[in-house]
């Protein structure tokens, strides 16, 4: 019961904090220009933790599972998508429903698509104990639904019941919003939230129940001048007074400079888009040379991306992560083989069928180094078919042996390189640490999207944890394996959307970036 008491003590310490939402349309000069049709969302923001970057990677993980399991899976219906939780979502702010206004804090996400606050209906959830209730008694403008509600997460489901009612985001009212009461919140995880629900801002395929959102109702009410939504999320540690803004109908010229560069939406859902290479201090690494998939994800904290890559990155930083067995394994024995056949000029794609640790088909479509090599529990694969362990070692390898081979590295170079990852592939459940002193010497990390490449410098994929002396830092990468064809998957989560403002251009069908300011 210890365990117990104390989640309930930190709920009870959270209830110290409060959140204000200023919501000035036109009031700083009407960025988008002509005043009106503009508003703006003031963001409050949490402080990284352990406990929440460890949410934030089992749903970050859920989110790329639905999504890979979206176009390979059969039978997997939209109403799978997951909200998992979201005790470590860093962005929140403050909407009102119904008349007169019922406040509440939400988190906006651009990887869900629903609006959902706990219920005055919610009798035995702890959760609901500790946040803002709505009552549909009390509102005017309440119209009944009724029609059930669920979304289902790892630890259960969260339940209620669709409810419609007038929602207000600071001075811009949209009538009729149909959303959900939660009557049941799963887990410990929501009891501790700094916030009462989740206001998603992706597309309406992916909505539960196909409701529509509440940015496709703002859309056709008229509240807004230009179909598009914005945000800035502020990384100033020691900036406690601004945590972000998010702009609905335009861009706020503050928070960026130079020009957004914009990317065509690929699959309505998540806000999904098409990436291509990803280099380590301006060198290429290989992977997605191809093309990756990518999402802009507000919901996400961390940037995630397939664990071959991400154990180069994290060698490169100095970040340690897990020995795997399997890694050395295939290295050890097969390591020269791999190099030598590489030598030879065979096609890379053929190598691993050559040596016999892949079937001679089972690759043909993939590009290699996708695979996940980490242990039953923290693969990705969604249920779909696994790849031998061996087979998807192998790929990898041979990724990062024609790198070093294009660097012109010697052999034996190459063979301690290799020996080296297996040493850092990711851990999925731990966090990869790197030394706080070390990061004027580590290298920039760029993805090229739109061909034009995007930096992340170590302020900007660090994360600091604590302060003073006491102070800990972590990669912000995260290893995670969607197989083709959803696969090879990136999402670019606050870490990304904080090195960049970002324009979530509906109108358009992109998104655009720029240099946050
Ligand atoms: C409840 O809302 C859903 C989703 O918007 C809608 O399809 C359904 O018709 C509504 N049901 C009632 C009884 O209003
Ligand atoms: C961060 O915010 C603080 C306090 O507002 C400010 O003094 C400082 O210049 C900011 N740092 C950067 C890099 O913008
Ligand atoms: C590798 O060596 C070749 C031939 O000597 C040379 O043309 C190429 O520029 C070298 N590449 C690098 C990355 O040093």
């Amino acid at each position: 019961m210890g365990s117990f008491r104390s989640f309930v003590l930190s709920g009870l310490l959270l209830f110290v904090v409060f959140f204000v939402l200023y919501a000035s349309a036109g009031c700083e000069g009407g960025g988008g220009g002509g005043g009106g049709g503009e508003r703006r969302v003031t963001l409050k923001r949490n402080y990284v933790t352990l406990q929440g970057l460890r949410a934030s990677r089992a749903r970050t993980i859920e989110r790329a599972v639905r999504l890979g399991a979206g176009e390979s899976l059969r039978g997997v219906s939209e109403d799978d998508v997951a909200l998992n939780n979201y005790m470590d979502a860093q962005y929140y702010g403050e909407i009102g429903i119904g008349s007169p206004k019922q406040l509440f804090t939400v988190v906006f996400d651009t990887g869900s698509s629903n609006l959902w606050v706990p219920s005055s209906k919610c009798y035995l959830s702890l959760a609901c104990f500790f946040h803002h209730k709505y009552k549909s008694s009390k509102s005017s403008t309440y119209k009944e639904n009724g029609t059930a509600f669920a979304i289902k997460y790892g630890s259960g489901s969260m339940e209620g019941f669709l409810s419609q009612d007038d929602v207000t985001l600071g001075d811009l009212t949209v009538k009729g919003q149909t959303f959900a009461e939660a009557t049941k919140e799963p887990g410990l995880a929501f009891v501790v939230a700094k916030f009462d629900g989740i206001l998603g801002l992706g597309f309406k395929e992916i909505s539960v129940n196909r409701v529509t959102p509440v940015w496709y109702n703002m859309l056709d009410q008229g509240l807004v001048k230009e179909p598009v939504f914005s945000f800035w999320l502020n990384r100033n540690a020691t900036d406690k007074e601004h945590g972000g803004e998010l702009v609905f109908g335009g861009v706020d010229p503050k928070h960026f400079v130079g020009e957004h560069v914009y990317t065509p939406v690929t699959r309505k859902g998540y806000w999904q888009f098409k990436m291509g290479d990803v280099l380590i201090g301006g060198q290429s690494s290989g992977f997605c040379k191809g093309g990756c998939a990518a999402i802009a994800d507000s919901g996400t904290s961390l940037l995630a991306g397939p664990t071959g890559i991400v154990a180069e990155i994290n060698l490169a930083i100095g970040a340690k992560g897990v020995v795997s067995n399997e890694c050395k394994m295939v290295v050890d024995q097969y390591g020269d083989q791999i190099i030598e056949l590489l030598l030879e000029q065979m096609n890379p794609i053929k190598v691993c069928s050559q040596i016999g640790l892949c079937q001679s088909d089972s690759n043909k479509k993939s590009e290699p180094g996708i695979a996940s090599v980490l242990d039953k529990d923290a693969s990705v694969s969604g249920g779909m078919e696994r790849d031998d362990p061996g087979c998807r070692v192998c790929q990898m390898a041979v990724v990062w042996a024609q790198n070093q081979l294009r660097q012109n590295r010697t052999r034996e170079q190459i063979d301690s390189y290799l020996n080296q990852l297996c040493e850092r592939l990711p851990s999925p459940n731990g966090e990869s640490l790197v030394d706080c002193d070390s990061l004027s010497s580590m290298p920039t990390v760029s993805f090229t999207i739109a061909d034009k490449i995007f930096d992340l410098t170590p302020e900007d994929y660090v994360l600091k944890v604590g302060e003073g002396p006491d102070a800990q830092c972590i990669s912000g990468f995260l290893g995670l394996d969607i197989p083709p064809p959803a696969g090879p998957l990136w999402i670019l989560g606050d870490i990304f959307m904080g090195a960049y403002h970002t324009v979530f251009d509906f109108g358009n069908t992109q998104v655009g970036f720029a240099r946050a300011a």
